[in-house]
């Protein structure tokens, strides 16, 4: 059974769009299952940067299907947008991305009804990417959401549309400056350009697993952005953990083989809420700068600090990981000394498991090990071997802090630049066979 899940084991940005696509060969599907286009997911090839929102990052491959499940929340116009730069880019979507009919629709209103949101919030605003995803999971939840089966039925679109103005016309003031029936045209419009593309993709996947396909499940934010799971309430409204790939598209959890974790090889975080290991200082800053860590869908300058094992042992147990992937590793290429967070003392005691509390969170205090730095570059190594041996020294602590093994480290953003740690490790038997 060689269908994998690939989720962020820290707060989102941690490498996944580079990981799945250059997992992809190994795959038949790659299936994306909750979130939205709050996503950034990153690829590189040859030096050409592509981004992908909503589009699984599996698209590059031309011969492989990508199916956008009925856990993603999906804004029309942001994934017309997006299939049309890729075909501008020569990368042709027809007949081989599949959307789920059960996958719920965000409409103007979902964003409107999110900067109400934040702006209410003032001080206590969760920093969110303002792309509608909160209130659409929430009129999903409200069970008065749109998706895109009914999407597709001009009748059922305009009744959804009004009513949906009509229940949001008490909170939100800017409403009135959204017209139902101008909504409703260009609504119309999206749903006939998309309408080729919308199918039942629980069927498309599971057929296909009966066919002896493998399917990729691409997680989008990472275990403490998960809406149970997570550092609630500054987290993603979407089930972001493995557990969600399921759910998210109609995959009996028992179809599923394994679970791959990524990691940077230290922290970030976009947004509002506590982060133990946040440096507020210049070296954050310097980390900053090295590993570009600028927000890929908002641009915003991503907060940085130490690589936490607390944050990566608890996404090890919830996700019930099967190995570890460190991205960036080459970004830490210039420090002298690097330092890792253990665990957590609250209050003079070390902490067990990882607090729900966010009050009690933003009061832990990070015990760390300091670990040398290394003193030539990994940036572009491709041979585990070749790393220098303080950079594998760092790998080996995280092996021991985290608990598990490391089968990937990646040296550079490039699809090529990555090196693998060991031919028989845990995650080269869940892969399928080379084809
Ligand atoms: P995702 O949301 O998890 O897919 O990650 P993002 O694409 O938002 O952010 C990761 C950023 O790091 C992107 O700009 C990638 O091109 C870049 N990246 C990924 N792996 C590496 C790496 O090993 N080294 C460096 N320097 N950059 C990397
Ligand atoms: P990828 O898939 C990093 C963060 C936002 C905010 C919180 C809630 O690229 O890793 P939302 O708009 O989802 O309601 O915002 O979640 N966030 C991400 N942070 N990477 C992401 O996605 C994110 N998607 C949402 O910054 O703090
Ligand atoms: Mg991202």
């Amino acid at each position: 059974m060689s269908n994998l899940i690939i989720v962020g084991a820290q707060w989102g940005d941690e490498g996944k769009g580079k990981i799945v696509d250059m997992l992809t060969d190994r795959f038949d599907i790659v299936a994306r299952y909750q979130g939205g286009h709050n996503a950034g997911h990153t690829v590189i090839i040859e030096g050409k940067k592509y981004i992908l929102h909503l589009i699984p990052s599996g698209i590059l491959h031309p011969k492989k299907l990508c199916v956008i499940g009925n856990g993603v929340v999906v804004d029309p116009s942001a994934l017309k947008k997006e299939i049309d730069g890729l075909e501008r880019a020569g990368i042709s979507c027809r007949g081989r991305l599949f959307i789920s009919n059960r996958a719920h629709v965000i409409l103007e209103y979902h964003r409107l009804a999110e900067k109400q949101d934040e702006d209410n919030r003032g001080e206590w605003r969760i920093g969110t990417t303002n792309r509608g995803i909160g209130p659409a999971y929430e009129d999903k939840m409200g069970r008065r959401g749109l998706r895109f089966c009914d999407f597709l039925n001009p009748r059922v679109l305009r009744q959804s549309i009004e009513t949906g103005i009509q229940a949001k016309q008490a909170l939100l003031p800017s409403i009135k400056d959204v017209s139902a029936d101008e909504l409703c045209v260009a609504a119309q419009k999206l749903a006939d350009e998309l309408a080729e593309y919308v199918t039942d993709t629980a069927e498309l996947l599971n057929q296909g697993i009966d066919d002896g396909k493998s399917v990729l499940f691409e997680g989008a934010q990472g275990n403490l952005l998960d809406i149970d799971h997570g550092t609630y309430p500054y987290v993603t409204a979407s089930s972001a953990t493995a557990g969600g790939a399921s759910t998210g598209t109609g995959v009996g959890p028992t179809r599923i083989g394994g679970v791959l974790g990524v990691s940077k090889a230290y922290t970030t975080r976009v947004g509002e809420g506590p982060f133990p290991t946040e440096l507020l200082d210049g070296l954050g800053e310097n980390i900053r700068k090295a590993g570009q860590e600028f927000g890929t869908s908002t641009g915003r300058p991503r907060r940085c600090g130490w690589l936490d094992a607390m944050v990566v042992r608890y996404a090890k147990m919830i996700n019930n990981l099967d190995s570890l992937v460190i991205t960036k590793m080459d970004v830490l290429d210039s420090l002298p000394e690097i330092k890792i967070c253990t665990g957590y003392r609250y209050k003079g005691d070390l902490l067990k498991s990882f607090p729900p509390e966010i009050g009690v969170l933003a009061e832990c205090r990070p015990e760390y090990v300091t670990v040398k730095g290394w003193d030539s570059k990994t940036a572009g190594i491709r041979e585990y071997e070749e790393l220098p041996r303080q950079a594998k020294d760092y790998i080996n602590r995280i092996v021991d802090l985290v608990g598990m093994e490391v089968s990937l480290v990646s040296t550079g953003p490039d699809r090529c630049e990555t090196a693998v740690v060991s031919p028989d490790s845990r995650l080269s038997r869940l892969l399928p066979p080379i084809a």
